[in-house]
């Protein structure tokens, strides 16, 4: 069945309320939504909350996570994260893996998603090459920028969410999560200096990237944070979230 966003205007547009923010994009095409920030800050949790939220709407997404998300990509994402050898990886062999998975996911999943109307929920995806290879990892900036650009093409999410939270707290949490594997993986064990490069790295992007991206407190409860991205992505996408209608086809229509 083809589907496509109904052209119902939302009810506050007629009153002229904050929903005539909406931003104005081709409601044919899926949001591409990216979130992002240190381990443990709390991205997982709001993308299955999102997630739900838009499967309530009963509106479809596609959610992907990075390494991974393609076959290829899950190999990938298993040499990277535990696999014994990843002890003797160098920072630009690191750098180019993210990027070889990040190539294959845009090309095979995140862009003919976009394209047939689904939206795209992504757990990672450019910016934490730009935070955690290039900043932290302290590679040449401008490679790591040109590396991104190669990988993903005209592929740029429409929003990123950065979830702020301490380095502390983000540790705390970590400890408290049930890893079924048991053990952390590679980034995880790297040392707090690490973190707080990724932290500073994660608070510069707004003034680079302008309104792509949004800094959100994540500090608070998870309820809380839910509602905030909520809100923002109402603000800017609501036109894009309004519930679907099947199309009906007439074959012998002239328009
Ligand atoms: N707002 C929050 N307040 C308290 N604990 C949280 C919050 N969000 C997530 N957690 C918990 O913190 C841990 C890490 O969250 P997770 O979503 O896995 O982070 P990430 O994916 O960014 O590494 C999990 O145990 C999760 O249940
Ligand atoms: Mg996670």
């Amino acid at each position: 069945m083809i589907l496509r966003a109904s052209r119902t205007a939302h009810p506050n547009q007629a009153l002229g309320t904050s929903a005539a923010t909406f931003e104005s994009r081709d409601v044919s095409r899926g949001v591409f939504l990216t979130f992002e920030g240190s381990e443990g800050c709390g991205k997982s949790t709001q993308v299955k909350r999102l997630a739900a939220r838009l499967a309530r709407k009963g509106l479809p997404f596609l959610v992907t996570r990075e390494p991974g998300g393609t076959a290829i990509g899950e190999k990938i994402r298993e040499l990277l994260q535990f696999a014994p050898e990843s002890a003797a990886m160098r920072a630009e062999t690191e750098l180019l893996l993210f990027e070889a998975s990040r190539s294959q996911l845009v090309r095979e999943m995140i862009e003919p998603t976009l394209t047939q109307g689904t939206h795209v929920i992504a757990d990672r995806f450019f910016d934490s090459t730009t935070v955690y290879q290039g900043a932290a990892r302290a590679l040449d900036p401008k490679i790591v920028e040109q590396l991104n650009a190669f990988a993903i093409g005209n592929c740029r999410p429409d929003l990123t969410i950065i979830l702020e939270l301490d380095v502390a707290a983000a540790r705390g949490r970590m400890l408290r999560r049930v890893r079924p594997v048991g053990t952390p993986d590679r980034m995880e064990q790297e040392p707090l200096e690490f973190y707080e490069r990724v932290s500073a790295a994660y608070r510069e992007l707004p003034a680079r990237e302008g309104d792509r991206v949004q800094l959100i407190d994540g500090s608070r409860s998870a309820d809380q944070v839910e509602a905030e991205i909520w809100r923002i992505l109402w603000e800017r996408f609501g036109a894009n979230f309004q519930p679907r209608q099947p199309r009906i086809e007439n074959p012998k229509s002239k328009i």
